[in-house]
């Protein structure tokens, strides 16, 4: 016998369930509090006979939860109406609906960790691998096919011989005198030690990138991260006016694009000179190029006869006087630019293009509105003519 060991209590074990629930019973109403019950698998109504009251873990997640919740929606009410309001997508600045999925993932977050947390550090504690009841032969027992009870030491009704006495008058199996273990025999494997080994390790490598990188290695230039450069939606120290670039000079012209000097004007005083004379290929390409961009609302021949009636408002003809009298820039222009509900072209048919259309547009004109003088000329020269 070990009687000058500290003991830890007094253990019982008892065949069945039921035994064991009448043990708890008679127990709990003796007055014992510090005692627990060890069985090889839940048994229902334990917690009753035991008289324990439900865990207040579940009121640390719902206080929690809805802390999260609350701070989810302060932080986007302060983030998107008060600190950088922005208008997205037409949404009002407090827009519940699309805050719940952060304020959903807030809410699970707080909530689960703080559960854990609690958890581990108010309610049931880290595990003790240093446990009395560890390697004992009645933990033996109730891991198999026994039901035990342990009445501690540090319960205040507790005395050696009344507790075996009455354990053994509910009639248990066997009692059994539990002592605390002699000495620690792994304290690498005790949860107190792991975490002084954590506490050391973080101020150890804390101090030494402290020491390495703040104190001793003092770099010669700066650090990418900190030189001088431009930041998104912050003022630049690189000029006096904050801004990170410089805006090009007026009138400074993209490579490769030339400005067309009368966009946007709806009735130019001054139009562009037509560059191209009126040559085979150059018509030939202005019809492919009428054809392909023009026929579907002014028609084959340029007579408003719109493909798209009832789809599109029907072009005038462009053998009216008016148009005949256009010069060829301001042509130019009203496919560059688009004329009422004409939208422009200018971004399908290139410059070059564009004049042949104008040339072709010309052909069409003069074809319908020949003069005397050009029938005359055509009898001469049949098949020389350009409108062919
Ligand atoms: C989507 C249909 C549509 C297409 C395609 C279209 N136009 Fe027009 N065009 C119109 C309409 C409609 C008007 C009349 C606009 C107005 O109310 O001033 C018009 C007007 C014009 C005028 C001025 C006529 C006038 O008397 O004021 C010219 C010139 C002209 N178009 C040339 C062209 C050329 C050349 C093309 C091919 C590059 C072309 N349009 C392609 C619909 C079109």
């Amino acid at each position: 016998m070990h009687n000058d060991k500290k003991i830890y209590g007094i253990a019982a074990t008892f065949k069945t369930p039921d035994e064991i629930i009448n043990a708890a019973k008679k127990v709990s109403s003796a007055g014992y509090i510090q005692y627990d019950v060890n069985t090889p698998y839940p048994v229902h109504g334990m917690d009753a006979a035991m008289k324990i009251k439900p865990s207040k873990l579940g009121f640390v997640t719902l206080v929690m939860g809805l802390a999260g919740a609350a701070l989810a929606l302060l932080m986007m009410y302060y983030m998107m109406s008060v600190d950088y309001p922005m208008v997205i997508g037409g949404k009002p600045f407090f827009a519940l609906p699309a805050f719940i999925p952060v304020t959903f993932e807030l809410t699970v977050l707080l909530a689960t960790l703080s559960t854990v947390g609690a958890m581990i550090a108010l309610f049931f504690r880290l595990p003790d691998n240093q446990h009395p009841l560890h390697d004992t032969a009645y933990m033996k027992s109730v891991s198999g096919d026994k039901f035990g009870l342990v009445i501690e030491a540090s319960d205040v009704k507790f005395d050696e011989k009344s507790v075996t006495d009455f354990l053994k008058s509910l009639h248990a199996l066997n009692t059994e005198i539990i002592y605390y273990p002699e000495e620690v025999a792994y304290p690498i494997f005790q949860p107190k030690f792991i975490m002084f080994l954590i506490a050391i390790s973080v101020v150890v490598s804390g101090g030494t990138y402290f020491m390495l990188n703040k104190l001793v290695y003092m770099t010669p230039f700066n650090w990418m991260m900190d030189q001088d450069k431009l930041t998104p939606q912050k003022p630049s120290e690189l000029f006096a006016d904050g801004r990170g670039m410089r805006t090009p000079v007026e009138g400074t012209v993209a490579q490769g694009f030339i400005p067309y000097p009368y966009k946007g004007q709806t009735n130019p005083t001054e139009v562009l000179a037509n560059p191209f004379l009126p040559t085979k290929e150059n018509i030939a390409l202005g019809k492919a190029k009428y054809f392909t961009y023009c026929t579907p609302c002014h028609g084959d021949f340029a007579d408003g006869d719109s493909r798209l009636r009832g789809q599109f408002p029907n072009p005038p003809t462009l053998h009216s006087k008016r148009a005949r009298d256009f010069s060829d820039g301001m042509i130019y222009h009203i496919i560059t630019n688009g004329q009422n509900v004409m939208p422009s072209y200018a971004s399908q048919i290139t410059r070059d293009e564009r004049w042949a259309i104008v040339n072709y547009v010309r052909v069409l004109q003069r074809a319908k509105n020949a003069s005397d003088a050009d029938l005359i000329d055509m009898n001469k020269e049949a098949g020389s003519n350009v409108a062919n």
